[in-house]
């Protein structure tokens, strides 16, 4: 039984501002008015979701049934993929019917606009997923994200290079650099973090530099940028390219990039108080979207109690490490997957993997069965829970 169609698309609302990347939105744009599947490619952190996210909102209104994202990096187990792809589409299972039979009975007369995002870690259950829907919904177009090509027949391959970064030194004029994405992305960034901060002629040169220095990585930026709220781009510039030199043995070479990312992750970790730390990587038990009781239920020990949850979570947020969205009202919290794969090896590193995955559990064991007891006069309160 589906439920009425209330909704036409499931997109999220941008929470920051969205920054350059004309070439690309043009070529994907142009790849979309003929394929009918089209992968973003990238490695973590470069923008992939974004990207899809954009041309997502800006094509839907030519779809008569919408854009819907489908959120896959939640998922661990590659036979519940039809399954995400059902609740994504507010599609309801059924006992007696397989999922992918509910899945490409509906979508067979659809017009839509459908964004897979992080299909890496599902390769061998999504390709031949999306080969079959394809087939079956002649007038639906896929975009995914992923790490590696599905290699499906008819995909088209789309590789996500990071943002553009100035040229040289720096010296060149201040209008020009403003039209820079690296530059613009950190300038907005920096500027939402101090509210003071401009570029101007006397950091150009540094924050040219630095950006040169993250490989233009989206994500690098951020965390990098937010720092401007308690130290200077000198500084900030100072102390990543000390950990840099270390990675390097002191040369100049360029580190690959993942090694980039990585080190601006670990920088950023280190800045965290000892209590931040430990928040931060216990965090990585929550698959998707999490809220502040869930935190103060799974998270909480002598080092963080449960009356400095909130304080702590802010603290996270405002640099960086969590993103909050809100849920129909209900703010919530998560990890972009790149922090979260971090955060669990830091999880793994405390020892504390075992007890945080059983707290967990226990955790959505006892809301399940709380509200399993008042499910038949909350009914609707918890169906949102759930979907959460
Ligand atoms: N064009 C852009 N404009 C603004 N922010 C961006 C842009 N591209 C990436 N970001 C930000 O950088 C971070 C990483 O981007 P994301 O799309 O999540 O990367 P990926 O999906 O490749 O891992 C996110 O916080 C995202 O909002
Ligand atoms: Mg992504």
């Amino acid at each position: 039984m589906a439920r009425p169609k209330h909704r036409m698309g499931n997109l999220p609302a941008e929470a920051t501002s969205f920054i350059g990347r004309r070439r690309e939105l043009g070529e994907i744009r142009k790849k979309l008015a003929t394929a009918r599947l089209v992968s973003l490619v990238g490695p973590g952190g470069v923008g992939k979701t974004r990207l899809a996210l954009r041309i997502a909102a800006d094509l839907g209104r030519g779809f008569a049934d919408g854009a819907w994202l489908v959120e896959l990096a939640e998922i661990r187990d590659g036979a519940l993929v039809t399954n995400a792809v059902l609740a994504a589409l507010d599609l309801r299972d059924q006992a007696a019917i397989k999922p992918l039979q509910i899945l490409l009975s509906d979508l067979q007369n659809r017009q839509l606009l459908l964004v897979l995002d992080n299909c890496e870690h599902l390769l061998g259950d999504v390709a031949p997923l999306v080969a079959e829907v394809l087939r079956a919904a002649p007038r639906l177009t896929l975009i995914t994200t992923t790490r590696e090509p599905l290699q499906v027949p008819g995909e088209h391959v789309i590789p996500i290079p990071p943002l553009q970064v100035p040229p040289g030194d720096g010296t060149q004029p201040l209008a020009q650099l403003r039209q820079n994405e690296a530059v613009m992305l950190f300038s907005e960034r920096a500027g939402a973090a101090s509210g003071t901060f401009e570029l101007n002629g006397s950091n150009q040169a540094v924050v040219v530099a630095l950006c040169r220095r993250l490989d233009g990585l989206p994500l690098a930026i951020e965390l990098a940028a937010v720092r401007t709220r308690v130290l200077s781009v000198e500084q900030i510039m100072d102390r990543l390219s000390d950990r840099f030199a270390l990675l390097t043995g002191g040369g100049r070479a360029a580190l690959p990039r993942h090694q980039t990312l990585r080190t601006t992750i670990d920088w950023s970790y280190d800045l965290l108080t000892p209590a931040e730390q430990v928040l931060f990587r216990r965090l990585c038990v929550f698959a998707g979207r999490f809220t502040l009781e869930d935190v103060a239920s799974v998270c909480t020990s002598s080092d963080v109690p449960a009356t400095e949850v909130l304080d702590i979570l802010s603290a996270l947020v405002d640099k960086s490490l969590v993103t909050k969205e809100d849920v129909r009202g209900v703010a919530c919290y998560r990890l972009h997957e790149t922090l979260r794969e971090y955060a669990r090896l830091k999880l793994g590193d405390a020892d504390e993997d075992e007890l945080l995955e059983e707290r967990c559990l226990e955790h959505y064991r006892t809301t399940c069965l709380r509200s399993a007891d008042q499910a038949r006069y909350r009914l609707l309160e918890w169906l949102a829970w759930a979907e959460l």
